[in-house]
């Protein structure tokens, strides 16, 4: 195409994308209604907050010994193929060998129940949570409460290295963290719903009562993955509640800013910087990157009970769907890698850890649902309707899974503070803690601040 063609392509592009836009945004945020989620009685509400300590059994143990060793043989992988096919089985036996001999779950549960943890009933689900207080705070240091918000297929043990960097007062500033870090409905200890439409806007409307249940009526929300859709909604229903977002998966899906995506294919340079228009330009590539990373999500959105059976049913089953999203999330190229590149930014230890919570909690079918609920007709979490109007600051790793043109974020967080990239990939509090919690921290002090 010429030039002009190009400009005129472009200008008609951004009038339509900017009036249809406008359109979206006088629609009123509609916040779902206050559903009882769970089994029981609503009239029997409990206000109860009661400490909760993982403790699993010893036969749930002893079944988990007798399957992992009774698995039967893996079917080899391919001549010449590493993680591109999924999960290579020569890796999985070395982890489940791993899981078999060297991982204690013991140990484990001590580790995991290092902070104190409670449950509560909200809109009939008990909600389990971790809920760190600082330590030796100097007077006129503020003590700011911080929700942070995991994703699939992580848990709140994603957050273990990070809550104490995040609860220490720092010399160079005026506040610290009081971290409250749930499990979401129907993951790890917290209880699932038992009726359809637990999505993204619902699940934010139960995580605005629990903060108002633990006595938080303004607060700090971080989230990544599904914790970051779920922060986001939360900044929209609840704006004056929530101070500020951090999130570490910023999106912008609105009408404008899919339109700056496709003219960005005329001139990247209008989106994107030179060194990462790679990761969004050809579009072709961007779309069959996703076609290939995401079946598992048009699974899970549509069908996730069925395959559910068989993870829920098979320990080294769980293992391998989930620890293959460890290994291609954290950085697509570990796919090429005989080892998954696992070892470069994790443990197995830690990794074993996270499958453990969905294994001993039977909760991979119902974390799965959660796909269902956020794409069917009540939600869909991928056309964005209204902007955020509260601060929010986004954290962009490189190798993140769903990256967009940080350029884009504007569209919808009306008042970004930061936009700061870094080296790592999806799950970035649990690779690369120090660096989230810094980003944490320098954006909370500009949303203080200003
Ligand atoms: C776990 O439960 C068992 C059996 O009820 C009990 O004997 C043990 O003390 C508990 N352990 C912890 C760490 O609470």
């Amino acid at each position: 195409m010429n030039g002009f063609v190009k400009f005129i392509v472009l200008i008609l592009a951004l009038a339509i994308g900017n009036v249809i836009y406008k359109a979206n945004i006088n629609e009123p945020v509609k916040v779902p209604p206050e559903t009882w989620w769970g089994p029981g009685d609503p009239s029997k509400e409990d206000k109860s907050i009661v400490p909760f300590k993982i403790n699993v059994s010893n036969e749930v143990l002893a079944d988990l010994k007798y399957r992992l060793k009774n698995a039967r043989d893996f079917v080899p992988s391919l001549q010449g193929i590493q993680q591109q096919y999924g999960i290579n089985t020569k890796l999985l036996k070395e982890i489940v060998n791993f899981w078999l001999t060297k991982y204690d779950w013991r140990e484990r549960e001590k580790f995991l129940n290092q902070f104190p943890q409670f449950k509560t009933n909200i809109q009939g689900l008990n909600i389990h949570y971790i809920h760190v207080k600082p330590k030796n705070v100097p007077s006129g240091t503020k003590i700011l409460p911080l929700l942070l918000l995991h994703g699939w297929p992580g848990s709140v043990r994603e957050f273990y290295e990070m809550i104490p960097l995040l609860t220490t007062v720092q010399k160079d500033k005026d506040f610290v963290f009081e971290v409250i870090a749930p499990s979401l409905p129907g993951y790890g200890f917290s209880e699932a719903a038992v009726k359809p439409g637990l999505g993204v806007g619902p699940m934010a409307v139960v995580f605005k009562n629990f903060m108002r249940r633990l006595g938080f009526d303004y607060y700090y929300v971080q989230g990544g993955d599904w914790g970051a859709a779920i922060t986001t909604t939360m900044a929209i229903f609840f704006p004056d509640k929530v101070k500020g977002i951090h999130s570490n998966m910023c999106m912008s899906n609105s009408h404008l800013s899919k339109v700056k995506l496709l003219a960005g294919s005329l001139w990247p340079s209008l989106i994107i910087e030179e060194k990462s228009k790679h990761k969004v330009y050809p579009l072709s590539d961007y779309v069959s990157n996703m076609l290939l990373e995401f079946g598992y999500m048009h699974i899970q959105a549509t069908k996730p009970d069925t395959v559910g059976v068989g993870l829920n049913d098979s320990p080294v089953g769980l293992a391998a769907y989930i620890l293959e999203k460890f290994t291609t999330w954290t950085n697509p190229a570990w796919k090429n890698k005989a080892d998954g590149g696992l070892l470069e930014r994790y443990t197995y230890t830690k990794l074993l850890d996270n499958v453990m919570i969905y294994w001993v909690t039977n909760s991979i079918t119902t974390s799965m649902r959660l796909y269902s609920e956020a794409m069917n007709k009540d939600e869909n979490v991928f056309d964005d309707r209204h902007v955020v109007t509260i601060p929010a600051a986004c954290a962009v790793f490189d190798s993140e899974l769903v990256y967009q043109p940080p350029s884009l974020f504007k569209d919808r967080y009306r008042k970004l503070v930061q936009v700061n990239a870094y080296d790592g990939g999806h799950f970035a509090a649990f690779e690369v803690p120090d660096t989230l919690a810094k980003d944490i921290w320098l954006a909370v002090s500009k949303f203080e601040n200003s």
